[in-house]
This record gives structure tokens, C-alpha cells and sequence, in this order.
């Protein structure tokens, strides 16, 4: 079925696998205001239907966390002060 089992999955199974396949659900990334505007996208143009509240916030919440950004990893921690080149020509 595709959808990682957690909590809001069957939500996303229900409202989100009749039009297409989950693989196009599955394969995204991004974070709420990208599945937010996904959401109004096909409410606007595909017959998306609307969702209470509660509902979207639970469908938001599943997406946005397990098909969500990646967190940001392009830079490691700074190094230790006893690593660091600031003792290069220092006069001891
Ligand atoms: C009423 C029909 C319908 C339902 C239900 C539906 N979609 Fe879609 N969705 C579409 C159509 C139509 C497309 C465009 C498909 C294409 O371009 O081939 C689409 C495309 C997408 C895409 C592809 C990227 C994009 O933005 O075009 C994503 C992601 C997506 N839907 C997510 C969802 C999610 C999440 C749900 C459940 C909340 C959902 N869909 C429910 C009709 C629907």
C-alpha cells in the first residue's frame, strides 16, 4: 500500500487514494504549506471535496511529518575548540 503506518494514515488512504494512485502522494515532499496548497490546488480544479477542519489538520499533520523536508544537513557541527586552526602561529 505504500503509506508509512502511523497515526493519520488511513485518513490519507481514504481522501487521498481514489483519484490516483498514492505513489503521486508518496513520492512528494514538502512541508504543510506545500500539501496545503496541493490540497486547494485539486479542491480548485480536480473535485477535490472539502475537509472539516479536524480532518485536514490530521491529513497535514501525517503528510507535512512523514513526507515532509528533510532536515537540513549541508553543514556539520563546528568543530572543537582544541580542533580548531586558531593556534596555527600563535607564539608559545
Ligand atoms: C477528486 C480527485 C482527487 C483526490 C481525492 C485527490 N487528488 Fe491528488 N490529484 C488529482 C488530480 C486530477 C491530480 C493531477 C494528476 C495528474 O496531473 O496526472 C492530482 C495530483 C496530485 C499530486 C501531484 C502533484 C501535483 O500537485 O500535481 C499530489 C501530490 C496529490 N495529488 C496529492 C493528493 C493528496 C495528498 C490527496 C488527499 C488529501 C489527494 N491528492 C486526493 C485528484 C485528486
Amino acid at each position: 500500500m505504500g503509506l508509512v503506518e502511523a497515526p493519520g494514515w488511513k485518513l490519507v488512504y481514504a481522501h487521498c487514494s481514489g483519484c490516483h494512485g498514492l505513489e503521486l502522494v508518496t513520492a512528494q515532499q514538502g512541508d504543510r504549506a506545500f500539501w496545503t496548497a496541493a490540497i486547494r490546488r485539486m479542491q480548485a480544479s480536480e473535485n477535490l471535496w472539502q475537509f472539516e477542519a479536524r480532518v485536514e489538520d490530521q491529513l497535514l499533520t501525517y503528510l507535512s511529518r512523514h513526507y515532509g523536508v528533510p532536515p537540513f544537513a549541508g553543514r556539520r557541527a563546528p568543530l572543537p575548540a582544541s580542533l580548531r586552526p586558531s593556534t596555527v602561529g600563535r607564539e608559545d
